[in-house]
């Protein structure tokens, strides 16, 4: 039996552009919530030794719990070799504990995904503080791809003379990547947090006057990391300011917070699917499957 990619329903699309890119089988994962809020999967009745379980983990809670009953099903139905591909892998960013007695949930979501699976495959994991991506997952083979390559890419085709700017410090690993493969202008930001919606953006010396910016980040939730940069931005006389992100995670009315501060365009992966999607990771996943 060849290599099974399972998703689920709402995947399809992405399921599809991967199974095609990496030339697998595809299995559907069936899912039924009982009125109590409890879950019922169902995998097809009997797995080939090496199987891939699909779930990006935006709006996380109940996926881990569906990724939980699914891997360990898989292993009953003849799943030896057990891969996730989590284009997007959420609890990565409390990788500390800032204040006595808060959860490190990087650890406990790395440690939990480590039991279930024996390889994760994941975009733009955001490690602050680990160096790799397997000292936040243990599995035996964790692979972190980038979306910067594809974004740039497209950056490239649709804003030649871009000056690339990343919204914070963080941000200058995708920024360099991204603007050596098409030779772009680049710099960074300096980020301050106040809050869950509220930082505050000095452009750290750089000056976008008459330029076409475009914000990269790896993720946009609240927005309002891109709408502070932009405003910036285009307060200090950048010609236009278009985005693109890696991870559309746009919660609430984040799309409207970027829109209102002056951004043009916006781009995104198809890690998280959304509307803004324009680059597809497919075949960049496709090929960590064969390692
Ligand atoms: C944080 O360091 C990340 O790279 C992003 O800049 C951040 O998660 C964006 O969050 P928000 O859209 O809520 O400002």
């Amino acid at each position: 039996m060849s290599t099974v990619l399972l998703h689920f329903e709402e995947d399809l699309s992405s399921a599809t552009r991967i199974a095609q890119a990496a030339n697998l089988s595809m299995g559907l994962i069936e899912r039924h919530r009982f009125p109590d809020g409890e879950l019922k999967l169902r995998l097809p009745a009997s797995l080939p030794e090496r199987s891939i379980i699909l779930r990006s983990l935006d709006h996380p809670n109940e996926k881990l719990i569906e990724i939980m009953l699914a891997g360990a099903t898989a292993r009953t139905l003849g799943a030896r070799h057990l891969t996730l591909v989590a284009p997007y892998l959420a609890y990565m960013r409390q990788d500390i504990a800032f204040a006595p007695g808060e959860t490190v949930s990087q650890n406990i979501i790395g440690k939990f995904l480590a039991g279930l699976f024996d390889k994760l495959i994941t975009v733009d994991p955001h490690l602050h503080r680990s160096p790799t991506l397997r000292q936040a997952v243990p599995v035996a083979q964790a692979i972190a791809l980038s979306g910067a390559a594809p974004l740039s890419d497209l950056i490239a085709q649709r804003r030649p003379s871009a000056l690339l700017v990343g919204p914070d410090e963080e941000s200058s690993q995708w920024i360099a990547t991204a603007a050596n493969r098409h030779h772009l202008e680049h710099g960074v930001c300096r980020k301050a947090r106040l809050g869950d919606n509220a930082v505050s953006i000095d452009l750290n010396g750089l000056n976008p006057a008459g330029k076409a910016v475009v914000l990269l980040d790896d993720i946009a939730s609240t927005g309002h990391t891109l709408a502070q940069a932009a405003k910036r931005l285009l307060a200090a006389g950048a010609a236009s300011v278009d985005v693109a992100v890696t991870h559309a995670l746009f919660v609430n009315d984040a799309l409207q917070v970027i829109q209102q501060a002056g951004v043009g365009k916006i781009w995104s992966t198809d890690c998280i699917e959304h509307p803004t999607n324009a680059v597809s990771v497919a075949p960049l996943i496709a090929e960590a499957l064969s390692l």
